[in-house]
């Protein structure tokens, strides 16, 4: 029987990224299907796990991805509700690339630093899908972790509370608008992370140039300019200031396709329900 991937998108496209690596990782052919609204997974669910049999069902498996990751973990719930034995199938989800994509950062960086816990992170861009995820994972490696809006501090702080509720962790929110206000975060901080949309940059070259403490810099950004000057994308902890050691986007992007390659591959072997966890535990064994 050939291996089916059930692609449900939150959004108007199924990602070509995870198309393609599914495809790579074995899967015979990947089905997309666009707008995925709630109300709708019982149906689809249905049609997957009844139309094949018993046997069929180890050979289809259902991905969840888009921007929307709320929409994305009640699709989740959804398809796993409407399964029973013996018609269940594997599901994994990855909205927006921000699970493997946090795993992987956050293993790297746990990894270069001898382990997080008790470190001082600050995550900029932490408001956004994978500096969420980063942020959750930090903490629950008991990290004292902050994310950081562009916004104003209330925006900071609001997106902290509801980060430590769905995630069940404890984080900060703060704020920081010019070079200035970014330095100053990072002062006593002994890991910076930029999680920050494409193309952003947080802080220059000359800015970490005047960093005095010990810092890692982990960027996800491959879209030039990188977020932290300096970095390129394949750096893996190069000394780019006096002071400061980094990480570039590549690096931790080979992790991440390593990551989400292995998730496929399990699916293939095994029903397995995947999502940030599962992530984070293979990319502490690849990073
Ligand atoms: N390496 C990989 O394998 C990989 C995979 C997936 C994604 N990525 C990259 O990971 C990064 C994060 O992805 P994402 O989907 O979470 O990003 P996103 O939602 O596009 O943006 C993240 C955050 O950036 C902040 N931001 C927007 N404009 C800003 C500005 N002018 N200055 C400072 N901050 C600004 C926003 O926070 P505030 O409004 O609260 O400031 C936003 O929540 C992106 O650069 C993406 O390209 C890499």
């Amino acid at each position: 029987m050939r291996n089916h991937l059930f692609f449900l998108s939150t959004d108007s496209h199924a990602s070509p990224f995870d198309m393609n690596i599914a495809l790579d990782a074995g899967f015979d052919v990947a089905l997309p299907y666009v707008c995925v609204k709630e109300e709708q997974v019982e149906g689809l669910t249905h049609d997957i796990i009844f139309s094949r049999g018993p046997k069929g069902t180890k050979h289809s498996a259902i991905f969840v991805g888009g921007s929307d990751m709320e929409l994305v973990e009640k699709i989740v719930k959804r398809a796993g509700d409407s399964m029973f034995d013996p018609f269940t199938v594997s599901i994994f989800s990855d909205p927006k690339g921000a699970y493997t994509t946090a795993a992987a950062l956050v293993a790297k960086t746990g990894k270069a630093v001898g382990g997080l816990s008790g470190k001082k992170i600050v995550i900029f861009g932490g408001t956004g899908p994978v500096g969420q995820v980063a942020a959750a994972l930090c903490s629950k490696e008991n990290a004292d972790t902050t994310i950081v809006t562009s916004r104003d501090k209330k925006a900071g702080e609001e997106a902290a509370v509801r980060i430590s509720s769905v995630y069940g962790v404890s984080i900060k929110g703060a704020a920081a608008k010019t070079g200035e206000e970014r330095l100053a975060l990072i002062q006593e901080a002994d890991i910076a992370i930029a999680t920050v949309k494409a193309g952003i940059q947080i802080l220059s070259l000359n800015e970490l140039g005047s960093v005095k403490n010990p810092l890692i810099v982990a960027d996800v950004n491959a879209v030039p300019p990188s977020g932290f000057g300096g970095l390129a994308p394949g750096d893996d902890m190069k000394q780019i200031a006096p002071c400061v050691k980094g990480i570039g986007a590549l690096c931790i992007g080979f992790i991440k396709y390593k990551v989400e390659v292995d998730i496929f591959e399990s699916m293939l072997e095994n029903k397995i329900t995947a999502n940030f966890k599962t992530a984070y535990e293979s990319a502490k064994t690849l990073a």
